[in-house]
């Protein structure tokens, strides 16, 4: 039986990586039906929507998507898309792994799995400027919700995700020391659920500020991290760094009723049009979503085919170091397969 997936290219570079991670898809032989759909500016410019209810109902009908990355305007404008697809669809957990592909940069073994939480904390939207002697912005808050439901089903994701990758230890990221209530529900729940899953998987606890330090210091003794939507944001970035930069960085946003791939980057307005983007990290995405749906084997072998290509080092994405587009860093990976 075919799968139906909901094809959302985007804005900027997201066409051009979109069109060549299909390519390596159907190279591998796999058996999808897309349905392609506009969002972010491409859902302005088609049906002046940034999120389009036919792209809404695609994904209620497939509950599989597989999406390019969408252009936010920066402070006024449309709110985000990307936000408002995981809070329509309760996409609550947002998995990205980072792993060294090429070994010989600065760190040899990093594999990292971070996985934030995605519908709560500082990114609800509830915000606000509070007038003061006619200043109408003198002063601004936003609202960090955290809640025990949310904290325990992000938490018990990681530990589950733990348990069925054969990972060792799950590290609970907060900030506890100063956000006392929301930081340190988060952080009581995960030492509660910790003890749970004592003898299978381990567990500590860092504070954000010690942990983003350490990553870079030694990022060799982490393994899985949980966080909340913050500091998982900018960890997550922090991660794809020490594994070659955003080219090569997959994301997966779980809920329980439907499952969102996507590369970590944005659309890259620098490069988009010139058709040199890296289209590793949409291609490791559609991995993740390939593993999802159990087919394990092809992810492998995609996986292994984007390896090969990257560590023999003569057909690189100018990211990577070479002076390959992205048509003939795809061909290559297809050769591979
Ligand atoms: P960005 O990730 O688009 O670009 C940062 C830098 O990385 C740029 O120099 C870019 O050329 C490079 N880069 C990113 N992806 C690359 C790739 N595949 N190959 C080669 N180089 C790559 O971040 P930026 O500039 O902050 O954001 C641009 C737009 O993307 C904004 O509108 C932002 O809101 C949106 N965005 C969307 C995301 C999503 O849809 N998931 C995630 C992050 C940003």
């Amino acid at each position: 039986m075919p799968t139906h997936v909901t094809l959302i290219p985007g804005d900027g570079i997201g066409p051009g990586i979109t069109d060549a991670t299909v390519r390596i898809l159907d190279a591998a032989g796999c058996d999808f039906i897309y349905d392609r759909q506009v969002a972010g500016l491409a859902g302005v410019s088609a049906v002046n929507d940034p999120m389009p209810e036919a792209t809404l109902a695609s994904i209620r009908r497939t509950r599989l998507a597989l999406k390019g990355p969408l252009e936010t305007p920066v402070g006024g404008g449309y709110r985000s898309v990307n936000v408002a697809l995981r809070k329509t669809f309760d996409l609550y957990a947002n998995v990205r792994p980072a792993k060294t592909v090429r070994p010989g940069g600065r760190y040899d073994n990093v594999d990292i799995v971070l996985i934030r939480e995605n519908t709560e904390g500082l990114y609800i939207g509830i915000e606000h400027y509070v007038p003061i002697a006619g200043d109408p912005k003198a002063a601004a808050e936003s609202v960090a919700l955290i809640t025990r439901a949310g904290s325990e089903r992000i938490i018990r994701y990681a530990f589950e995700y733990a348990v069925s990758h054969k990972r060792k230890k799950v590290t609970l990221v907060h900030k506890a020391n100063i956000l006392k209530f929301s930081s340190g529900l988060f952080l009581d729940v995960g030492r509660e659920i910790a003890k749970e899953y004592a003898g299978r998987v381990e567990c500590d606890d860092r504070i954000i500020d010690a942990c983003a330090m350490q990553l870079v210091m030694k990022p060799e003794i982490f393994d899985v991290i949980v966080t909340t939507n913050l500091f998982g944001d900018i960890l997550s970035d922090e991660i794809s760094g020490l594994v070659g930069g955003l080219g090569l960085a997959p994301g997966a946003n779980i809920g329980a009723g439907a499952a969102l791939f996507e590369a970590v980057h944005g659309t890259a307005p620098d490069i988009a049009g010139k058709g040199v983007a890296n289209p590793g990290a949409l291609v490791l995405a559609a991995c993740m979503m390939l593993d999802h749906l159990g087919d394990n084997e092809r992810a492998g072998r995609i996986r292994n085919a984007l390896t090969k290509v990257i560590r023999e080092g003569k057909t690189l994405t100018r990211d990577l170091g070479g002076t390959a587009n992205t048509d003939q860093f795809t061909d290559a990976i297809i050769a591979a397969l």
